[in-house]
Parts: structure tokens; sequence; C-alpha cells
């Protein structure tokens, strides 16, 4: 990487941790491109932060399969290394919602979309690393992956018996179940130049849980009293994606910026392979239609 300036990839940048990690990436000195759903927040967003020559966006939904294949497209077209790919965005659905290809909201955005954009842009990363110094994919998973119950590999997106906390908690450990299986991956075909982790970020006092009616208020008043605030929610992101003592890190789960070890599930390595392979060819299914 030498002296030239690195470029970071955020989704969620529009508010709450993402924006916040986008912020400490900028006064680090970094490029950073903001990923949103919503042109004129991010607009809003980019006339907030400092430093606007070093900031670009792009817009896509990222319950959309098909506007994340997109984004990582319209990425690779202009062919800028990514040196730290930020899978950020996420939410929470109560009550159950599909989106228009027909994937359960939640395993789309929360799992799908970091499981498809990080391959995708796979050579954007590769361009980025040089020797001791990774390009790093983080994903912002969460400790209530812990939650998780084993997933029946037939019914992933809750055809049968949502509940909006586990099918949260699925998609959270689905997350962690990834960096394992893809740092596995990219060892075995000699992309280990490549670094991939998984993160809470802790409990943060942002909008996420807020619009989703009782459950979501019930969510957010409890965990208010605990929170932490988006600044200090985006450390483990930050750091995951900078410091060179974690170069060598990969397919770990952190809990902010301390290395932990996730639930017994999340290390089911076979597990880990089954919800690839399903995720692989969930992307393939929707691509395709
Ligand atoms: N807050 C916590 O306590 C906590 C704890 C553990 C893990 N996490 C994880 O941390 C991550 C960030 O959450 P947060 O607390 O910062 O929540 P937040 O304030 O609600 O921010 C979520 C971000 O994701 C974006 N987003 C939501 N749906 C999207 C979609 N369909 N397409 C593209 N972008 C979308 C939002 O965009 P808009 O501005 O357009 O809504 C926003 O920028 C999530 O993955 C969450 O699961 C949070």
């Amino acid at each position: 990487m030498g002296n030239s300036i690195r470029h970071a990839v955020v989704t969620g940048a529009t508010q709450g941790i993402g924006l916040e990690a986008s912020r400490a990436l900028l006064d680090l000195g970094w490029r950073v491109t903001l990923v949103g759903r919503n042109p004129s927040a991010l607009e809003r967003v980019c006339a907030d932060l400092a430093n606007p020559t070093r900031i670009s966006t792009r817009v896509a939904d990222l319950s959309s399969l098909c506007q994340t294949n997109d984004l990582a497209n319209q990425l690779l077209d202009q062919g800028e290394p990514i040196h730290a790919l930020i899978n950020n965005a996420g939410a929470y659905f109560h009550p159950r919602q599909t989106t228009s290809e027909g994937v359960e909201a939640t395993w789309a955005l929360n799992h799908l979309a970091p499981f498809g954009l990080t391959r995708a842009v796979k050579p954007l990363l590769r361009a980025a690393s040089s020797p001791g110094e990774p390009a790093r994919v983080v994903v912002v998973s969460s400790n209530a992956h812990s939650m998780a119950k084993i997933p029946p590999l037939e019914d992933l997106e809750f055809a049968q018996g949502y509940g909006a906390m586990q099918a949260y908690a699925r998609s959270k450990l689905a997350n962690v179940l990834f960096v394992r299986e893809q740092a596995r991956r990219w060892e075995q075909e000699g992309a280990g130049d490549i670094s991939i982790n998984a993160v809470h970020p802790g409990v943060v006092g942002t909008r996420f849980f807020r619009d989703n009616g009782f459950f979501g208020w019930f969510w957010r008043t409890l965990l208010d009293r605990v929170a932490i605030t988006p600044a200090e929610g985006a450390k483990g992101l930050v750091r995951l994606a900078t410091d060179p003592a974690l170069a060598s890190v990969t397919g770990k789960y952190f809990s902010r910026e301390t290395e932990k070890q996730p639930a017994k599930l999340a290390l089911d390595d076979a597990l880990a392979r089954q919800v690839y392979e399903a995720s692989a060819k969930r992307w393939q299914e929707v691509l395709e239609a």
C-alpha cells in the first residue's frame, strides 16, 4: 500500500455506527465510499462530514440482491482498489417481510448482501493488498448471534415459525460462520492476502430497532439504558480495518476491540460450509430469475 491513500467502502454509512466509522476513517486520512439506499440521506451526510474531496457515494438498497450486485459491478467498473470493505448495513424486521425478489428481508440484508458483495469485489481487495498488509473485510455481526438455534438448512428464511429476534440472531450467526468459511476458502485458494473478521460493535445508542412497533420500542428502551455512543461503537470496526497489529488475523470474531470466542454454533465448520453453499445457491437463484 506504501504511502498512497487508502480506500474504504462502508455500507450503512448514512447514520449510526457506519456513519461514525466513516468519519473516523476520513479523520485517519482514508478515502471513503459511503453506501446508502437513500440519495438525500447520503447528500445530507456528505454535507456534514469534513474532507468532502475524499468522499464518494453509491446508492443501493442492500436488501435487494440485484442492487447489491449492481453496486459490486459499479465498484469493479470504477476499478479503485479497496483496502477495507466494511459490511455494516443491517436491520431488524418485525413482522416478517420479503423483498421484491422473494427473499426474507433479514436474511437478504444482514447476511446475503455482505456475503455477495464481499465475494464480488474480491479482485479490488486483492488489488489493494501488499505483503504483510492485507486488504480487510469487516462484517458487523452482533452478540445476538449467540441466541440463534441450529438453523434448518431447508428453511433459512423462516417460511415457518418466523420470530424477528430469531431471524436477526440467525443472520448474525451467519455473519460469523461466513467469515470463518471465507477465510478458510481464501487461504486455500491462495487469496490469504485478504483478511476477513466479524465484530460485535457493542450495545450502541443508534436508531436500530426504532421503527419496529412495540417490540422495537421495547428493545430500544432496554438497550438505551446501557448503550455506548455510535462513535464508541465504531471503534471495533475501525480497529479491524486499520490496526497493523491485526494484519494477520482472519476468520475471527471480535467483541468491540477484543477478539473473543463466538458461540459454539458459530464454530461449527460443517455448518459454516453448508450455510455458505446455501447462500451461494440463493444468490444464483435470484440473479438468474
Ligand atoms: N446498535 C446496536 O446496539 C447494535 C448491536 C449489535 C450489532 N449492531 C449492528 O450494527 C450495524 C449498524 O447498526 P446501527 O446500530 O448503526 O443501526 P442504524 O443506526 O439503524 O443504521 C443502520 C444503517 O444501515 C442502513 N440500511 C438499513 N437498511 C438498508 C438497506 N435496505 N439498504 C442499504 N442500507 C440499509 C441504514 O440506512 P438508512 O439511513 O437509509 O436507514 C443505516 O445507514 C447493523 O448491522 C446492526 O445489526 C448494532
